[in-house]
This record gives structure tokens, C-alpha cells and sequence, in this order.
């Protein structure tokens, strides 16, 4: 049985690699290679698989879950720029999903109780990138 949580961020980024010509950024990222970058209002659904507890009718105390989210997800990113102020995106781009595969990271050996068996980030009401084991 799954338990799912959404929480919620904003974040700005920028892509674009300095190894290809400026030409060659804008045909492949268009306005996403914009000096100054945009932002996003992202969406994380965090999934913990487990066993529901008898006496609490819980997998998870959802409150704990929050506190594992906030201090490896949410105070790491929320109103930060991605290529700026963090350096988990060095030498790739901070797209949907290099930020979600480095949310699972972040979180997969961090859950109180039960086991990570899925994320999904959403970028946009039409984009989302998911990860599971
Ligand atoms: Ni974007």
C-alpha cells in the first residue's frame, strides 16, 4: 500500500551548456537559455510504501514525512536558483528531471518508516518526471 504526500516550491533555473555555442543553446533549450533565468512553482508527490500500523492506522506519520521533505527538499530549493545557489546540478542542467532524480537521492535513504517507492515532480499542470526504485 502507498501513502502520498504533495508538497509544494518555487524555484528558478536556466538551462543552458557553456560547452555549445550560443546558437546551438537556443536551438536546443529556445527561451529556456534566457541569461537571467524563470521560474517555476513546483509540485513534489512523495509515495511511501509500508505497512499500515494497526494501532496508529498509519504507513507513515505524515508528520515526520514533512520533516524529512522540508530539510532535504524544501529548504534546499524553495526560492533558490538552481543553477546558482545550489551545486547539485553542476555539468548537467536543472531540468525536471535532474531535479527529480536528485530529490530521490536526497530523500530514498531518509524515510523514518516504510520505504521511498515513488516521486513524481511536477514542473507544469502538463509535465511531471517520475522516479521509483
Ligand atoms: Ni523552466
Amino acid at each position: 500500500m502507498l501513502i502520498t504526500r504533495l508538497f509544494k516550491f518555487s524555484a528558478s533555473h536556466r538551462y543552458y551548456d557553456e560547452a555549445r555555442s550560443p546558437a546551438e543553446n537556443w536551438a536546443l533549450f529556445g527561451p529556456c537559455s534566457y541569461p537571467n533565468g524563470h521560474g517555476h512553482n513546483y509540485v513534489l508527490e512523495v509515495s511511501v510504501r509500508g505497512i499500515v500500523d494497526p494501532t496508529t492506522g498509519m504507513i507513515i506519520n505524515l508528520k515526520d514525512l514533512k520533516t524529512v521533505v522540508d530539510q532535504e527538499v524544501t529548504q534546499r530549493y524553495d526560492h533558490r536558483h538552481l543553477n546558482l545557489d545550489v551545486d547539485d546540478f553542476a555539468g548537467t542542467q536543472p531540468t525536471t528531471e535532474q531535479v527529480a532524480v536528485a530529490i530521490w537521492q536526497r530523500l530514498v535513504a531518509k524515510m523514518p518508516i516504510g520505504e521511498l517507492a515513488r516521486i513524481r515532480l511536477w514542473e507544469n499542470d502538463d509535465l511531471y518526471a517520475e522516479v521509483s526504485p
